[in-house]
């Protein structure tokens, strides 16, 4: 079942085009208008239970488009529906079945960190005893319980952000939004929000997420679809991005002893070799393949390995290359 359906969401914005006067019309010169479009016609689907990523550089649209599927930003065309029901006309159910962690979000900074969580479970309508236990559990998952009565003034950024996360799971929201949850943190805030994102979808939570860090999608997410100039141009699974685009996998491999060139591109599973310093970079089919030759020809020859490491296509590559490709397949 899907949890989200994007149905040929677009979101133009419109402003009056620089330099250029105005032709004449009835009223004075008109107002020529340039357009971007931030989001241009997507359509996806989210299952229940998934973590799905949406990746893509700066501007491409991420932004617009998950404070569309908020119910923030009234969409140009098309819609969103959370479980049925259309986003921009349910904004109140909505509200209630989901939890939102928008890319400027702020806490409150004259409240501590509990009173934070204490003031929105409130608006919530969460009951005070179950409150301030769902508010201590979350402090002390988020590793923030000692800091709990600290000013959120004083937070660094990564402890706002997992205190924001906090928030937006007090009303014990079926669909999770994150825009950028880690960007820019610390390594240990955003090791911990890794980790809770993975557990509360363990637990049921449905996730999607923005990035533009392809490591983090690749970490966190079942599926990912990648955005580039309001559109989407690849969605999958990050272990078939990766082979989508897999043009070699390569082998490095380092001898105390010299071996002339030609007698590693005499094996029989080796399809490339470069000669580098005290070794070879070799570009192979099977890794697992070739390494038992390069062994088997290492003990033959009885000579002396001092290193050798593999190289297998990134999340990143095939996101570079998707994206330099446009998508065209
Ligand atoms: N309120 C706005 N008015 C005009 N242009 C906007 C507005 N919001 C976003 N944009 C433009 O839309 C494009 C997509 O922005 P955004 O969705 O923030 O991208 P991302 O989150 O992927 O970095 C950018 O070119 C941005 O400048
Ligand atoms: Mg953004």
């Amino acid at each position: 079942m899907s949890a989200i359906k994007v149905n040929n969401l677009s979101k133009h914005f419109a402003f009056p085009k620089r330099g250029k006067p105005g032709k004449m019309g009835p009223n004075g010169p008109k107002q020529t208008k340039d357009v971007i479009r931030a989001v241009d016609d997507i359509s996806f689907e989210v299952k229940r239970g998934e973590i799905f990523g949406f990746l893509g550089p700066n501007g491409a649209g991420k932004t617009t488009t998950i404070r569309m599927m908020t119910g923030v930003l009234k969409p140009t065309k098309g819609n969103v529906s959370i479980f049925e029901h259309d986003v921009w006309k349910n904004q109140t159910l909505v509200k209630e079945i989901t939890g939102n962690v928008p890319e400027e979000a702020n806490v409150y900074f004259d409240m501590s960190g509990l009173q934070n969580l204490m003031f929105i479970g409130e608006i919530y309508g969460v009951p005070k005893k179950i409150r301030q236990e769902r508010a201590e559990n979350l402090l002390t998952k988020f590793e923030l319980y000692e800091k709990r009565n600290l000013k959120a003034l004083k937070y660094s950024k990564g402890m706002k952000q997992r205190l924001l996360l906090c928030m937006a799971l007090m009303s014990n929201p079926e669909i999770l939004f994150l825009d950028e949850p880690t960007t820019g943190l610390d390594v240990q805030s955003s090791r911990i929000i890794k980790q809770l994102i993975r557990e509360y979808n363990e637990k049921g939570v449905t996730i999607f997420l923005t990035t533009h860090d392809m490591e983090v999608a690749n970490e966190l997410c079942h599926r990912i679809a990648i955005i580039n100039h309001g559109k989407i141009i690849s969605l999958d699974t990050p272990q078939n991005l990766k082979v989508l685009t897999q043009e070699y996998k390569a082998i490095d491999f380092y001898l105390a002893n010299g071996v002339d060139k030609r007698n590693i591109e005499d094996l029989n599973t080796i399809r490339e070799v470069q000669e580098v310093r005290e070794g070879f970079h070799v570009i192979v089919e099977d890794i697992h393949e070739s390494i038992c030759e390069i062994v088997d020809f290492i003990k033959k020859n009885q000579l002396v390995i001092k290193q050798l490491n593999t190289h297998e296509p990134k999340l990143e590559d095939a996101f570079l290359k998707i994206i330099e490709r446009g998508g065209r397949d």
